[in-house]
């Protein structure tokens, strides 16, 4: 199958690619950005009303199914049976995640729990479809891309549960491109800076200025959707030789560290 460099609204291929949280904020913008350059998606996420609603905005044909990450083994089956029953997938993203402010001191394991289960354990679940030949499109190398944060290297007060999910999902993507590699599928992280969507309001629940100082900490300003989104789509179409690796796409912020 031929890739070219996409431009919106030129469909250039066919490929199947799985957007889990679908229906986030980014998601929504992703699903648009790969609808539009031809891919076919297959839309996850527990709420299957807004799901349908994304679909009738997006141009082609693409699916949509009700996953719950709290029992990430649903999303591996789920994956599973629709490529046994629909075909194979060229791609994946995975966009589903939860973050919680909370200083260390009310920190409760229950919470830390909820972020690896979602954050981390959706990844890995996805990652497992994938294990599966009957899961990957044959002739081309699968891209799998998995949303990071900067969290996952570059340290903040009061995040420690969702900065620890993402730096383990870090370390997630490289064991897993090892291991996958021998099977053609490459498996990458994006280190997103802050883009303001609902996952963030609780910086805004602290204190205004707690908004503010990390902007400062961005050089370029907080980012928007489609930032990702381009990264997302030039991940998915570098096909060859990029894997393991972290794309941080964050305004800048990283550049201190
Ligand atoms: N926004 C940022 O500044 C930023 C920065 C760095 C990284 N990221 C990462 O980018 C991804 C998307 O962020 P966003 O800002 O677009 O988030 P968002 O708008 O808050 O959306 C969160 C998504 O996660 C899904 N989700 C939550 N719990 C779930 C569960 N139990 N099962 C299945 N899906 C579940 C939600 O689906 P439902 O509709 O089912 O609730 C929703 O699609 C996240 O992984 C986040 O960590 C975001």
């Amino acid at each position: 199958m031929e890739f070219k460099q996409g431009n919106d609204n030129q469909a250039v291929n066919s490929a199947r690619v799985v957007v889990c949280g679908a229906s986030s904020e980014l998601g929504q913008d992703i699903c648009q950005r790969l609808s539009n350059n031809g891919y076919s998606l297959l839309l996850l996420g527990r709420n299957l009303a807004l799901l349908e609603q994304i679909r009738g905005t997006l141009p082609g044909e693409h699916q949509v199914a009700q996953v719950d990450l709290n029992e990430p083994d649903s999303l591996t089956e789920h994956i599973i049976a629709n490529a046994t029953a629909h075909g194979p997938f060229q791609g994946a993203v995975q966009c589903a995640g939860v973050h919680q402010m909370t200083p260390l001191r009310s920190t409760c394991y229950a919470d830390f729990e909820r972020m690896f289960r979602i954050n981390t354990g959706g990844a890995l679940a996805l990652l497992q479809a994938f294990t599966r030949k009957k899961v990957r499109a044959a002739g081309a190398p699968t891209s799998v891309v998995l949303l990071s944060s900067v969290s996952q290297s570059q340290a903040e007060p009061a995040v420690s549960g969702y900065a620890a999910s993402k730096a383990a999902m870090a370390a997630l993507c490289r064991s897993a491109a090892l291991e996958l590699a021998k099977d053609q599928v490459l498996v990458n992280c994006i280190a997103a800076g802050m883009i303001k969507t609902p996952l963030n309001n609780g910086y805004a629940e602290v204190a205004a200025e707690a908004i503010s100082a990390i902007e400062n900490k961005h050089p370029l300003g907080f980012g928007q959707p489609g930032d990702i989104s381009d990264a997302v789509l030039y991940l998915l179409q570098q096909n060859r030789w990029s894997t393991g690796s972290t794309l941080y796409v964050d305004g800048g912020f990283s550049c201190r560290a």
